[in-house]
């Protein structure tokens, strides 16, 4: 009998030590007093392809480090990052890492991290924080360069025409990062010349439905559209519905340029719907994760790590589709 209860009780014991591992418990010290880390991680949503890979990114890697991530989907609303960065606070964990749904609005709850002693790394979205000691490092794309490559595509495309090209914009979320400096590259680049012309330009919120929905109504008011530039695929796919709902042809009838490289827009370049891809890497996990390590430990990082990315053609596109990660 007595052997039995004590098997029993030995089997609770191990029970409960197997929950306190299983949850990783770093002990959340809020400056990495153990050798285990905890992140809080503070996600845009799961608007298009690419944040559906950047999320798997994020996961994949933390469970490779060996780093305890709390995640959060905010929806695309930053009031729900800014809870869960507060209640990651609360929480002491190691270090808080977010992509920023919007540019701006985040000085109060990045000091109240600092003053928590909490470190913060940003991933794929700036911040517009005159005060860059709110945090230790910035992972993440040029975007402004992803415009100018989409630019400089089209100037080249249409070097030997004279005649006006009319070109309609898909933005993507209104005041964030990517939108803001997508537009401001590709503006830049296509300025110096007069013959091309935005003669559209609304947020599709990076999601196909929008970017559908935004293209349909582009077309009822634009009988004359040469050329497409959507802020990612998921748009540019939801636009070249719209495109073939108006009996026209998508890649020929309107040209099409998009950002992210994803394998749905990979797909349609390849079929000759889309006609060049910016590519902008979500694969950002491993690097995320190294950069946490080190700000833990107390170690320098650089206030900067852009991503490395390139651009595809259709017949580029048909090369790689078949080995592309996402
Ligand atoms: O911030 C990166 C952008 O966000 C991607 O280009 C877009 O697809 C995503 O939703």
């Amino acid at each position: 009998m007595f052997k039995r209860i004590s098997a029993l009780v030995l089997a609770g014991l191990t029970a409960m030590t197997m929950t306190a591992c299983g949850s990783g418990g770093s002990g959340g010290s809020g400056g990495g007093g153990g050798d285990s880390i905890t992140m809080g991680f503070s996600q845009v949503g799961a608007e298009s392809g690419w944040r559906t890979a950047n999320t798997k990114s994020v996961q994949d890697s933390a469970k490779t480090a060996g780093i305890t991530l709390k995640f959060s989907d905010a929806q695309q609303k930053q009031e729900n990052q800014i809870k869960a960065i507060r209640s990651y606070i609360q929480q002491k964990v190691d270090i808080i890492a977010f992509s920023p749904v919007v540019e701006s609005g985040w000085d109060t709850v990045l000091k109240e991290a600092k003053d928590a002693k909490i470190p913060v790394i940003l991933t794929d979205r700036a911040v517009d924080s005159k005060d860059t000691s709110l945090y230790k490092t910035f992972l993440g794309s040029d975007f402004v360069e992803e415009g100018k490559k989409a630019g400089q595509w089209l100037v080249n495309e249409y070097k030997d025409s004279k005649d006006p090209v009319n070109i309609v914009e898909l933005q993507g979320t209104t005041g964030s990062a990517p939108a803001n400096d997508r537009k401001s590259g590709f503006q830049e680049v296509i300025g110096a010349d007069a013959k091309f012309k935005i003669i559209a330009s609304q947020t599709g919120d990076f999601t196909r439905a929008k970017g559908k929905e935004v293209m349909e109504a582009f077309l009822k008011s634009n009988p004359d559209i040469d050329v497409l530039y959507a802020h990612n695929d998921d748009m540019g796919l939801g636009a070249i519905e719209a495109i073939e709902g108006a009996g026209k042809v998508p890649g020929k009838d309107i040209k099409i340029i998009t950002v992210d490289a994803v394998k749905d827009g990979m797909q349609a370049l390849a079929d000759g719907k889309i006609n060049y891809i910016v590519e902008c890497s979500p694969l950002l996990g491993p690097q995320l994760m190294d950069l946490a390590k080190k700000v833990v430990k107390g170690e320098q990082v650089p206030a900067r790590v852009v991503t490395e990315e390139t651009t595809f053609t259709q017949e580029q596109a048909k090369q790689v589709l078949s080995s592309r990660q996402y």
